[in-house]
Parts: structure tokens; C-alpha cells; sequence
């Protein structure tokens, strides 16, 4: 068991939309042996959203609603790449999704370096403490100068940044990289079959009289000028610091003709750690080498299959071995359950499985009883608190169209909320229409859609102006906050007082004048309740 979870690796890539993240996928899933022609991952894209009903949606809006994941193996190890909606609309998918993994990528399109959307998405990782490991894409478009951009990784995200690889040229002039461990100087050539097709390399040393026949004169020289400022400024590569998600390597490539995209997946290998120990309930460390199986739920997808409105819970296994049949303790329901049937995802294939092991994630049939966040265990009970809530930033008072639908529309309401797809919070005194809480607006459209298409309940949002929640710990009753110029204070879905307000300088003010109190940013999803 031990040699199995080692070899596992569980990662997602984090990105602006549009910085690369489906053809960096594709180039990792080329260079590791999953597939043979790139150009595959767009059309898994499209065929989900053929099969799926309310995917309606997504392929008229020509986005991407869903994130699964991708297994290969490469290397003798076994990667598990969770995928991720591209669209800041999902963001809140991307947010529990990295709760699941053991490390990330990060894309910057160099030419416009961080973006919000990669602020917001790198803030989360730093939340739960990955590691990062940084790929700036696109040189082979008009780029920001190298050094330009890793100061803004450090300047914007805070984060200290090491050049592992360094790009030679930008734009036209875009011709390789040079990797810095292994002191070698890679120029590219596209492969025969295009953008499409594996990159052709020629290597040579720094100092080697055939760089500059290589490269250049003018290239040649300006490398070995950047490369000594950059062994100059003496920094030390310092794993541990990597990995406790202080330090972030950078790589420079061109996803798109697959310049800088093997030395990136080699030098990855040696970064992205093995799954490590996480801790449950109570203080227990569970250590992914533990005998007891455990597991926790990071996403519930319904209508996979509209034929069969289907729901499939994707958990992450913590520790020990599971196996196809074998029956688990559900912390929530307090009750033995037996995991029938499981599924992985090889590239675009679904298959069923029978084993799997600490690092990998299991797509679960869901007869209804998973909610994200639940912890399933072997020998007894146990709970994680790995997935919380987000606070959402767009909020609508939820209107029922037809007053005599009021069932269906709780039902709907209250299974989406169970599948984390909207929050729901109550103002006291108005608890019939509750608000909806989400992160993205479209969320709205995708919530008003299902609602009606798969329990029949048209329903509109009355959209409110506030733009934060905080989960806020000190005070008792809601009364005691309004007392304190707290815009608006509801409950939450396991009754916690959640205060909204409109913009930063309002949310600012309120956590000055309120020091005794926390307001904090997520809340855990409590096992038992909700
Ligand atoms: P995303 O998943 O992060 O949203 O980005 P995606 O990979 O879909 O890439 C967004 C666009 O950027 C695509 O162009 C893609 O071809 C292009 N792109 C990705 N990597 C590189 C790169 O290294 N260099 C250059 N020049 N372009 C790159 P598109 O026109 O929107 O789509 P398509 O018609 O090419 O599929």
C-alpha cells in the first residue's frame, strides 16, 4: 500500500480564463502518454456538453460548467489532474476543488501577467497552504520582460518566486528555455505534425561554442547576461519552503507549440509532492499510510446522464485502500453504507474501478446520501473538516413565479444548496424567502434553469447589493449585531450568523469597530448538520 499512495501525485491548474490552462492539460496529458495527438481535451469538452442536459446552458454560453478529473500514468507515477471550470463564474467549483489536491499550477499569460481571477484562486491555495508551482505561458506572443513578471508574482501575490527554467526571446523571436538545474540550454523546433505533436529538442551547455551558432549572436549573449544576473542575486532553491507554499518555482514555455512543456512535466515530478498526512476532527492526524480507509466528498455532480438523472460524488481518498463493494462508516448519517458503484476517469474515459488509494479520487454513484464535505471511513467514525464554505459575492432574494409550486422549489433549492451549488441564507423573520448566495452571477441563470428544467418551479431572483459575507464568531444574536451597524445579518444553512455587506470599506469598517469579534471568510461545513 505504502509504494501505491507514494506514487500517486493530485493536482490541479489554476488560471485565468484564457491563459491556457485546456492546452497546457492537453500538453501534459501528450507529454505524459495519454493521449497521442493534442486536441483531444477540447473535444471531451464538447461531448460533455452534447450528453448533458442542462449543459444546454454551457454550450450556449460556449464555457465549460464542470470540472472531473484526469488519471495518467507517467513515469511510473500515477497522476490524478483535477480539472477545473475555467469560467469565473464556477469559481466556487475551483475554490473546494483545490481543497482536493496536494499541489497546483499556476498559468500567467505572459503578456498580461496576474489577473484577479488568479489572485482570487492563488489566495485559496495560500489558505489551505499547497505548494505552487508557476508556468508563464505564451512567450511565443509579445511578452512582458521575464524579470518583470516574476517581481510581480512576488510584488502581487506575495509569494517569493525562483526561475527554474528562463525563457530565450520572446514573441518571434521565442526559441527555448534554458533550465537552470540542469545547466542546459534547450532550443525547440515545432514537430512535424504542428502545434499538435511533441516539440523537437537540441540541447547545449551555457558556455558551449555552439550556442551561439545555436541561438544567435544576439540571443546567445543576451541569455548568458541574464542567466548570471540571475545566479548572482544567489538565491537557493529551498524545498521545504516550496512546499510549505512560501516559495514558488517559475517555468517559462509556450503551451500551445509545446515549447518549455517537457522540462516543466520533468522538473514536476520532483516538485509535486505525494499525498500527505491531513487532519480530522478531534486532533487525529491521518497519515495516507494508516491501515482504515478514508475519504472525503469535494464535489456532488448531478445529471451526469440526464437519461438517468444520475448524481456522482467525487471524493478524495485520505488513507488506507478502497475497494469496489467494501462498506463505510458515513460520519453525517451515522450509518454503515456499502460503496457499490465507483468510477475513475483515464483522459476521456470513464471506467469502473475496483481499487484505489490515498491521493486518488473516485467518482461515487450518489443515490442521494452525499453532501460535500461528508467524511466516509473504515474502523469507525471520523470526520474531516476539509471542505468549507466560500463566502459568495453576489447575493439574491429567491422569488417563486408560481406560488403553488412552493414544494418543488424547496426540494430544488435545498438539493442544489446540498450539492454546493448555491448557499442559502435566512433573514430572521423573512425565513420563506431565503437568500441565495454565489460566487459567480451566471450561477444565478444556471440556478433559475435547473430549478425549472429538473423540478419544475420558475422561479426569479431579486438581486441585493451586497457583495461579502463574514461567518462572524463572538456575538450571540442577530439583534446584537444590527446593534452595531452590521448592514444585514442572517443565518446560514447550519444556523450561523453571517453578516453581508455591500463593499470592502463597509466590511473594513465593521471588523475595526468590532475587534472582539471574528469575521471570518469560510466556514467548515459541519458533518451532521445543514
Ligand atoms: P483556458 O483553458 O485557460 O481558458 O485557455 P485555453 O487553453 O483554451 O487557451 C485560450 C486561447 O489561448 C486559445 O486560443 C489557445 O489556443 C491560446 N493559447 C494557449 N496557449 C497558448 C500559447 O502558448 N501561445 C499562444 N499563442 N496561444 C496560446 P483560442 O483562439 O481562444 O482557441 P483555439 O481556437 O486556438 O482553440
Amino acid at each position: 500500500m505504502a509504494r501505491e499512495y507514494q506514487r500517486r501525485r493530485t493536482f490541479a491548474i489554476i488560471s485565468h480564463p484564457d491563459a491556457g490552462k485546456t492546452t497546457l492539460t492537453e500538453k501534459l496529458l501528450l507529454y505524459g502518454g495519454a493521449i497521442h495527438m493534442a486536441g483531444s481535451v477540447k473535444s471531451r469538452k464538447s461531448k460533455r456538453a452534447a450528453t448533458s442536459d442542462w449543459m444546454a446552458l454551457e454550450k450556449q454560453r460556449g464555457i465549460s460548467v464542470t470540472s472531473s478529473v484526469l488519471q495518467f500514468e507517467y513515469d511510473g507515477l500515477r497522476w490524478n489532474l483535477l480539472d477545473t471550470p475555467g469560467h469565473n463564474d464556477f469559481s466556487e467549483d475551483t475554490y473546494r476543488t483545490l481543497t482536493a489536491a496536494d499541489c497546483a499550477i499556476m498559468i500567467l499569460d505572459a503578456a498580461k501577467g496576474v489577473e484577479p481571477q488568479t489572485r482570487k484562486l492563488f489566495h485559496v491555495c495560500r489558505m489551505r497552504g499547497i505548494p505552487i508551482v508557476t508556468f508563464i505561458n505564451k512567450l511565443d506572443r509579445p511578452s512582458r520582460d521575464p524579470f518583470e513578471l516574476t517581481s510581480q508574482v512576488e510584488d502581487v501575490l506575495g509569494i517569493h518566486s525562483f526561475p527554474i527554467t528562463w525563457p530565450i526571446g520572446s514573441g518571434d523571436l521565442f526559441q527555448g528555455v534554458y533550465d537552470r538545474p540542469s545547466k542546459s540550454v534547450m532550443r525547440f523546433t515545432k514537430g512535424d505534425r504542428g502545434n499538435a505533436a511533441k516539440a523537437s529538442t537540441e540541447a547545449c551547455e551555457l558556455d558551449d561554442p555552439k550556442l551561439v551558432e545555436m541561438l544567435g549572436e544576439d540571443a546567445a549573449s543576451q541569455l548568458r547576461e541574464e542567466i548570471e544576473l540571475l545566479d548572482g542575486a544567489g538565491d537557493e532553491w529551498d524545498h521545504e519552503r516550496f512546499l510549505a507554499g512560501e516559495l514558488t518555482p517559475v517555468f517559462f514555455g509556450s503551451a500551445l507549440n509545446s515549447f518549455g512543456v517537457e522540462p516543466f512535466l520533468k522538473a514536476f515530478e520532483g516538485l509535486c509532492p505525494p499525498p500527505g498526512p491531513r487532519e480530522a476532527a478531534g486532533g487525529v492526524v491521518v497519515s495516507p499510510a494508516d491501515d482504515r480507509f478514508s475519504a472525503f466528498v469535494f464535489k456532488v455532480q448531478a445529471n451526469m446522464d440526464p437519461s438517468h438523472r444520475d448524481r456522482i460524488a467525487f471524493v478524495r481518498i485520505c488513507s488506507g485502500k478502497f475497494e469496489g463493494g467494501m462498506r463505510v462508516h458515513h460520519y453525517r448519517l451515522g450509518k454503515q453504507i456499502r460503496l457499490n458503484r465507483a468510477e475513475q476517469f483515464f483522459a476521456q474515459e470513464r471506467e469502473s474501478i475496483q481499487e484505489a488509494y490515498a491521493g486518488d479520487i473516485v467518482g461515487l454513484y450518489d443515490p442521494g446520501i452525499f453532501r460535500i464535505g461528508d467524511t466516509i471511513s473504515t474502523g469507525g467514525p471520523m470526520s474531516f473538516d476539509a471542505v468549507p464554505r466560500f463566502s459568495p459575492e453576489h447575493f439574491g432574494r429567491l422569488e417563486l413565479r408560481d406560488p403553488l409550486k412552493r414544494k418543488q422549489l424547496q426540494k430544488g433549492i435545498h438539493q442544489l444548496a446540498q450539492e454546493g451549488t448555491v448557499q442559502l441564507f435566512f433573514e430572521p423573520g423573512r425565513e420563506k424567502d431565503p437568500i441565495c448566495g454565489v460566487v459567480g452571477k451566471l450561477q444565478f441563470e444556471v440556478l433559475t434553469y435547473r430549478v425549472e428544467h429538473e423540478y419544475g418551479a420558475k422561479i426569479a431572483f431579486d438581486r441585493l447589493p451586497y457583495e461579502h459575507a463574514r461567518w462572524v464568531e463572538g456575538p450571540q444574536t442577530p439583534e446584537e449585531m444590527l446593534a452595531r451597524r452590521i448592514p444585514m445579518v442572517v443565518l446560514d444553512q447550519d444556523g450561523r450568523l453571517v453578516a453581508l455587506f455591500r463593499d470592502q470599506w463597509e466590511l473594513e469598517r465593521s471588523i475595526r469597530d468590532n475587534d472582539e469579534w471574528r469575521f471570518l471568510e469560510t466556514a467548515p461545513i459541519r458533518a451532521g448538520e445543514g
